[in-house]
């Protein structure tokens, strides 16, 4: 039996927790370091707990660099470069790593986004941008299952991808500034990425598909209002009467297939004041006489609480993610680190790094999620459609800071 690639995660927090969970469904990796600027030890005990590894804290990326296989970035959006220049370091002292994995989004603007990229590239390190949805069974298996369908009738030509909750879970996602913008930069990265992947014909590569118009909208609809507003200032010490973020966006990204010259769109919205149960993903799609719908709202699972019982629940977060109701009728998710992706998206990097290549995508991949976002800001900012092939636009987007990044929000959003 081949010996299991050791783990190293940068980060302690929700997502590596989430990945933990995943790990305990993945065959082949153990979690065996974690560093982080708080949580590691409790994140370590519960790797031991749940048998995915004995977990050992490190106080630096260069000491756990040198004791690992692949390590793992799972730490806030505003220390990925510091983080990434610090593994190279280590790689460049001797740690041999087999790759190293970055959440999403890669960076908070092109220009972070490629630092990334170059750093990886400069001691010539695997990569994979982590970008759970495109691995969610449900996304494999209407591919699957349609496979004979569109290679009959071609492929889809319209993608509908959503992301919605009711606001993150902490202070620094709200921060447009150290998040790199609001929910578009956090969560539309997920739908651009999954959009485009549906649409992608069968059998073609990651960049088949050419991206050529982007049209988007940002709105502050719901934690812009006074009362909202205060009730951030209060829980998080965010204050968005001053820096605000989008908690909205929606907007078409169109591509074009270089080999038959078709236009398909996919179309993406987000939001982080959404009312419902707790997260929603919704993808959909259409092509030439057949379709797919995904909703994770949709479970074989819902429980009723009642008023008089609603006192004796346990833990709500524990039936979905961002949850946002106790009581009435609710929707379970029994597997949720498998439904969104995690489980399969480890898998496959497991695979890749054993094999000496990226992941299914690489940072490569994740820099042009980055540059999509980007100009969906762009296109909001300026109120216009931004046309991916001018090279003025491409040469604007590398340098691009969003005004709402920039902590600017309120001369565009109220
Ligand atoms: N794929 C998804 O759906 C998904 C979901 C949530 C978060 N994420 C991404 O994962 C990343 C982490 O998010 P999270 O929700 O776990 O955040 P979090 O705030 O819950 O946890 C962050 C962790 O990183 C640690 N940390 C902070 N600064 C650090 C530094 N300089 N060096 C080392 N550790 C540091 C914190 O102490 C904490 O342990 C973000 O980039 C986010 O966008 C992805």
């Amino acid at each position: 039996m081949t010996t299991p690639l050791r783990y190293g995660f940068v980060g302690a927090g929700f997502v590596a927790k989430f990945h933990l969970l995943a790990l305990t469904q993945v065959r082949g990796i153990e979690v065996t370091g974690v560093t982080a600027a708080a949580g590691a030890p409790e994140l370590a005990s519960l790797a031991r707990d749940w048998m995915v590894g004995d977990a050992v804290v490190y106080n630096s990326v260069a000491e756990m660099a040198k004791h690992v296989d692949v390590i793992a970035v799972f730490a806030p959006n505003f220390a990925r470069v510091s983080i990434v220049e610090a593994i190279v370091e280590a790689v460049k002292a001797g740690a041999d790593l087999k790759g190293v994995i970055c959440e999403k989004p890669l960076g908070r603007t092109v220009a972070e986004a490629r630092r990334l990229v170059d750093l990886a590239a400069s001691v010539n390190l695997r990569t994979a941008y982590f970008e759970n949805q495109i691995f969610m069974k449900p996304i494999a298996v209407q591919l699957a299952q349609l496979e004979p369908v569109q290679r009959r009738m071609g492929p889809l030509s319209l993608s509908r991808s959503s992301e919605e909750h009711g606001g993150p879970h902490e202070a620094w996602f709200w921060d447009p500034v150290r998040q790199g913008g609001g929910v578009l930069n956090d969560m539309g990265c997920h739908s651009i990425a999954v959009g485009r992947h549906v649409l992608t014909p069968i059998g073609k590569p990651v960049t088949f598909l050419e991206p050529v118009e982007v049209n988007a909208e940002v709105a502050l609809l719901k934690w812009g209002r006074k009362e909202w507003r205060e009730k951030l200032l209060r829980d998080r010490n965010v204050d968005y009467a001053k820096a605000p973020a989008e908690d909205f966006a929606t907007g078409i990204v169109t591509y074009r297939n270089p080999e038959t010259g078709q236009k398909v769109k996919a179309q993406f919205t987000n939001s982080w004041m959404f009312e419902k149960q707790g997260l929603r993903l919704f993808m959909d799609g259409t092509g030439p006489g057949y379709a797919f719908e995904v909703n994770t709202l949709v479970s074989p699972l819902s429980i009723f609480i009642g008023d008089t019982a609603a006192e004796a629940i346990k833990d709500a977060e524990l039936a979905l993610e961002k949850s946002t109701a106790s009581r009435g009728l609710l929707a379970v998710q029994v597997n949720e680190a498998d439904l969104y992706g995690y489980t399969d998206e480890n898998a496959e990097a497991r695979d890749a790094f054993r094999a000496g290549r990226d992941g299914f995508l690489n940072w490569g991949d994740g820099l042009e999620v980055t540059r999509l976002v980007m100009a969906a800001y762009l296109s909001a900012e300026r109120k216009r459609v931004i046309d991916l092939t001018d090279s003025a636009t491409q040469k604007e987007l590398e340098t691009y800071v969003p005004l709402i990044a920039q902590g600017r929000g309120a001369e565009q959003l109220y």
